[in-house]
């Protein structure tokens, strides 16, 4: 067990998420209820290098926060001190290792523990610091929900739930012009959000990653909608899809295997290719950011508050250096380097998988 007055940092790292203000809170209020002290970094790792914009969180300072989308720290997923881009003096870019800095400043601010919240990239980052000598207690966070060691990660649903509410609302379109309307989602290599929302707004074919898609066959299927006497068709793609045979399509990105490659562009291709199958006028929409947007869901705030308690929690026991997991009815603490490069994947015999399979929608097999 950890006594005495304990001063916990919060960041928050990487894309936004619904629910990462609700984790601020939570951290806020139960460290607060405990006689620490919170103190909030800006903009993910940076906020360690530039310190005067460091916040101390009070209860106050938090009110009305949990409902509120974005998160009030900011946050960056280009912000790692391991591999800075820095201008020198002649005004070319180079990159530096800064994180000696960050460990400095962390340890001239007396600080005890980081609690980081971040997804894959931002663990990492929370590890190496780990073996620098500055405890972490690291808080997953994605709308990808492709993490392997937690069950879900808060954002899922709300992306979940804006990406079903678009797919509704094309509906009455795609029918009234008689189209084809072809959603791209976000997702990364995961097709988490495009299998949730797409059989919940009754796709009629959904393309993820995990199944490399034909497209004669969604063709087809889009085809047979017409025997149905149904002159529309809705097809989700997840941004990580990959026709059968061909290559994932994205817009650039990946250099020197530093920069993430920014996916985007395979519902274009695949809208293209059904139009010149089916003759059908067809159309992509791009989700993009909107899925990361907006209020989260109940079932999003309480996970992410149930993750920031959580992680207070923790702390109090003593524990450092691991990952706040949710492990159904509870949340258990995972080495980080457990949790690290471990991607979740849909399972194909999953139910999901098996209950659109069983409504007639086609996967692109
Ligand atoms: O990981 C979350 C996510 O929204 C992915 O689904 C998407 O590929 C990526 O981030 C987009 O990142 P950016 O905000 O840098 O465009």
């Amino acid at each position: 067990m950890t006594r005495g007055r304990i001063k916990i940092a919060v960041n928050t790292g990487g894309g936004d998420a619904p629910g990462l203000n609700a984790v601020i809170y939570a951290v806020t209020l139960a460290a607060d209820l405990r006689g620490w002290d919170v103190y909030g970094l800006r903009m993910g790792y940076l906020g360690l290098l530039d310190t005067d914009e460091i916040v101390h969180l009070t209860p106050d300072k938090v009110q009305g926060i949990v409902a509120l989308g974005g998160t009030i720290l900011g946050t960056t997923n280009k912000g790692n001190p391991f591999e800075m881009p820095v201008r020198n003096a002649v005004g070319d870019v180079e990159v530096r290792d800064v994180s000696d800095r960050v460990v400095e400043n962390f340890k001239r601010l007396g600080l005890d523990v980081l609690v980081a919240i971040g997804g894959d990239g931002s663990l990492a980052i929370a590890h190496k610091f780990s073996q620098k000598g500055m405890p972490v207690v690291c808080v997953p966070k994605t709308i990808d929900n492709d993490l392997a060691a937690t069950v879900i990660t808060f954002g899922f649903d709300t992306a979940v739930s804006t990406a079903t509410d678009a797919i509704d609302k094309l509906h009455s379109t795609a029918s009234a012009h008689e189209r084809v309307l072809v959603v791209e989602v976000m997702g990364r290599y995961a097709g988490w959000i495009a299998l949730n929302a797409g059989v919940s707004g009754s796709a009629d074919a959904i393309l993820i990653p995990e199944i490399p898609f034909d497209i004669d066959a969604v063709s087809r299927r889009i085809g047979d909608n017409e025997l149905r006497g149904k002159h529309y068709g809705i097809v989700v793609v997840a941004e990580g899809a990959v026709p059968k045979g061909g290559g994932r399509i994205h817009k650039g990105g990946g250099e020197e295997g530093r920069q993430e490659v920014v996916l985007g562009g395979v519902g274009e291709y695949v809208a293209k290719a059904i139009a010149e199958r089916t003759g059908k006028d067809t159309r992509a929409i791009v989700l993009g950011h909107l899925q990361r947007g907006g209020s989260p869901t109940t079932f999003d705030r309480l996970l992410a508050l149930r993750f920031g308690a959580a992680a207070v929690r923790m702390i109090a026991e003593g524990k450092r250096n691991v990952m706040v997991a949710h492990r159904p009815p509870g949340m258990v603490a995972v080495p980080i380097e457990d949790a690290i490069g471990k991607m979740k994947c849909v399972p194909l015999d999953s139910d999901s998988i098996l209950t659109a399979r069983e409504t007639g929608v086609c996967l692109g097999d």
